[in-house]
């Protein structure tokens, strides 16, 4: 069963998440959602047995515009199946998803046209430049590329990245400097839900926590909605409004940090982290990996 527990009438907020002046929570009756997903559910056949693995099972959500919304759980939970069934790279099983009111499936070009994906291992022509490939991208996505180099160098200057750095081969840059490369590319097209897979893994603290302040600012300085799937619970409490836990496929509990860790508190007598709601609602620690390869001998 989903757990998806809307604690909108709770107590007072303990934990000192960040409050956002902004009202959060799920989109208010006729407000239409800047991501809807119902009952998705996706399965894939792995191994010589062709053994059949439930990797979102009946997950629904309903994104406000201009949320940032996290996306938590273990590895191989199903966070990165989510996020591309959304980005129009997988097809649903069951269940539906619209962004803006347009269907993944029926209205595939209009998603594309709204969303952008940024995936933890991006996709680089690593012997070229940031430059080469940004104006690669630009090119596809049909932009102007002086203009697009522009909004690149700027984005980039706030990333940390100097313009001195964009003449390289991508390969010669730290995976830190090559994922800020990848949001600046997934920028260019001022995507107004920007999906992000895990955009800080990998990440010393210091590109962390300018990843982290960049991606408030998109949100703020681009009207955009952002998801996100993270491991980091420091991350998540510090950049969501909201957060769904998913475990082997399902969502298990959703809320902002703040009536999460009350309602670990409360209904369960826990100390008030984001880490105890985890293994509250999980069973696991962050660390645990899902077994591939049980019951396949
Ligand atoms: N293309 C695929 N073919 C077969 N199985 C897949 C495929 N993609 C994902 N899976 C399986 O689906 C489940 C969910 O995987 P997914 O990558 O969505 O998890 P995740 O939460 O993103 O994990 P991680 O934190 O490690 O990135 C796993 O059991 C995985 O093995
Ligand atoms: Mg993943």
């Amino acid at each position: 069963m989903i757990q998806v527990m809307n604690e909108s009438k709770t107590t007072p907020m303990r934990a000192p998440a960040r409050q956002p002046l902004r009202r959060v929570g799920p989109p208010p009756p006729g407000e239409q959602p800047a991501l809807l997903i119902e009952h998705a559910t996706k399965r894939f056949v792995v191994g010589r047995k062709r053994k059949s693995v439930v990797a979102v099972n009946d997950v629904s959500m309903s994104i406000r515009r201009g949320e940032i919304y996290g996306i938590l759980g273990a590895n191989g939970s199903g966070k990165s199946t989510l996020i591309r069934l959304v980005s129009t790279l997988l097809t649903l099983e069951g269940g539906r998803v619209e962004v803006f009111g347009h269907d993944v499936e029926r209205d595939e070009m209009a998603v594309k046209q709204l969303i952008n994906r940024v995936s933890v291992d991006a996709a680089f022509f690593k012997k070229l430049s940031p430059h080469e490939n940004l104006a690669y991208a630009a090119r596809l996505y049909g932009l102007d590329a002086r203009s697009a180099r522009a909004e690149a160098i700027q984005i980039l200057a706030r990333l940390g990245i100097g313009e001195k750095r964009l003449s390289r081969p991508l390969e010669q840059m730290s995976r830190g400097m090559q994922q800020k490369v990848a949001i600046a590319r997934a920028l260019l097209t001022s995507p107004t839900v920007l999906l992000l897979d895990e955009p800080t893994t990998g990440l010393d603290p210091r590109s962390k926590l300018d990843v982290q302040t960049f991606i408030e600012e998109v949100r703020d300085t681009h009207d955009a909605t952002i998801v996100l799937t993270t491991h980091d619970l420091a991350e998540a409490e510090r950049l969501c409004d909201r957060i769904a836990l998913i475990n082997d496929g399902r969502m298990v509990a959703e809320g902002t940090p703040g009536e999460l860790m009350t309602m670990v508190e409360r209904d369960y007598g826990k100390e008030p982290t984001l880490e105890s709601v985890f293994m509250t609602f999980t069973g696991k620690s962050l660390d645990d990996d899902v077994d591939e390869d049980k019951d396949d001998d």
